[in-house]
């Protein structure tokens, strides 16, 4: 019997697998929610700790909810000595990617409760996640920068926290707020490549740990979370304002994507490369000469691109083209620019695992086979 020819969705595009109360990305109003909230007061009036337990707990919490909450984040931001040997053991090998992954399965080894698939444990294991990847992504980026070890502080915000173990010291307010920002804005982005990657992994009722081991994977290539890095390398190779749109032109013309732009479901402005751009502005009034000449490079760049393909082509500037500006005026060094969005978007990552396993069902696509059957097997002998 003749088979009718399979409708193939490539790269799933356009193809919905569940249903999911977390968040909303509508890509032609160029508009995000999480929970039913707008990112604009997310970004405006919350905070980290407060965004993962909108995402995590599916509404806002009391201000004696969110007080314990923070505590019990900041609770857990301790690593383990073997983490910390790893990290200073592999530290200098521009390999950020690779050992967070490394640290994460490390941790779930180290976890007494890894095994256990209760929502409470699960729940007490997305808080230690957040808490604990953010201290590893500090970590790793304080050895990088030969910083020395750091121990967290239980006294000071997530974000606050992450610069001080970043630099060895208390952090500025301003640049602390606009990191919170930063976290907030990256912490959930409904089925992206890597959100979807953990749901795969959990749908096989894998544990919480090497479900999000298998998101930080997902997370590491430039079409997804290390485009900022990628963005703001572009950025210092055109080295002066003046040079940005030859740079550009010539880059189009021999067919480059521009890291930074363009998105499978934005089909107009992100909504949070708006919010960061409004950091970059503040950024504009800086001190640092480096950082006002990476920022007056990108806001010529954004016109150019928009002039050229915004419009007509539907490619406009996501997430990460501002990022690595704000970023580098906040002392993050590049190679953390991809782990730091790691450890933004473990809440979304949990919450999502968490909400799946709620109706779980194994995630197992098709695929077209186009290659031959029934071919005769010679023996090795005879070929
Ligand atoms: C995000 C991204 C992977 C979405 O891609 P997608 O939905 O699969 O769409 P495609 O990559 O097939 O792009 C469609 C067309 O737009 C072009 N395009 C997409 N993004 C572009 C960019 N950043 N610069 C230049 N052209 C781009 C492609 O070249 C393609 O053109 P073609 O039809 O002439 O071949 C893509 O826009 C991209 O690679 N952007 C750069 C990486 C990035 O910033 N990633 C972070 C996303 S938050």
């Amino acid at each position: 019997m003749e088979e009718k020819p399979n409708e193939v969705h490539y790269g799933l595009e356009g193809v919905y697998f569940t249903d999911s109360k977390i968040s909303k990305v509508d890509g032609i109003n160029g508009r995000l929610y999480y929970r039913g909230y707008a990112i604009e007061d997310i970004a405006k009036y919350s905070s980290f700790e407060e965004t993962c337990y909108l995402l995590l707990y599916g509404r806002l919490p009391k201000k004696e909810e969110l007080d314990s909450f923070s505590k019990a984040m900041a609770a857990e931001r301790d690593l383990p000595d073997f983490i910390m040997d790893m990290i200073s053991k592999l530290s200098g090998r521009e390999k950020q990617m690779h050992i967070l992954s490394a640290a994460l399965s490390a941790l779930s080894a180290f976890d007494p409760e890894t095994e256990d698939q209760s929502p409470g444990a699960n729940m007490r294991k997305s808080i230690r996640l957040i808490s604990k990847l953010s201290s590893i992504v500090a970590a790793i980026g304080s050895a990088a920068l030969g910083n020395g070890y750091t121990k967290p502080s239980k006294d000071l915000s997530h974000a606050e926290n992450f610069l001080y173990m970043l630099a060895g010291k208390k952090p500025d307010a301003g640049k602390a707020r606009m990191l919170d920002k930063m976290l907030m804005l990256h912490a959930e982005h409904s089925s992206n490549a890597s959100t979807f990657a953990c749901l795969v992994s959990a749908s096989t009722l894998s544990d919480i740990y090497l479900s999000v081991v298998a998101g930080i994977s997902a997370l590491k290539g430039p079409l997804h979370g290390g485009a900022d890095e990628n963005a703001l390398a572009m950025l210092h190779e055109i080295g002066n304002p003046g040079n940005t749109e030859e740079y550009i032109e010539q880059a189009l013309a021999g067919k480059k994507k521009i890291m930074g732009f363009g998105h499978r479901v934005y089909k107009t402005y992100d909504p949070r490369a708006r919010i960061i751009k409004e950091s970059l502005m503040e950024i504009m009034n800086s001190s640092d000469e480096d950082v006002k000449n990476v920022t007056s490079i990108a806001l010529r760049a954004e016109k150019l691109m928009i002039d050229k393909l915004g419009k007509t082509h539907g490619i406009w500037p996501n997430v990460d083209f501002f990022s690595g500006p704000v970023y580098e005026y906040l002392g993050i060094p590049s190679g953390l620019f991809t782990p730091l969005f790691a450890a933004s978007r473990i809440p979304g990552w949990c919450a999502h695992i968490m909400e799946y396993w709620q109706n779980n069902k194994l995630l197992r696509p098709l695929e077209n086979y186009t290659g031959e059957i029934g071919l005769k097997f010679v023996k090795i002998e005879d070929r």
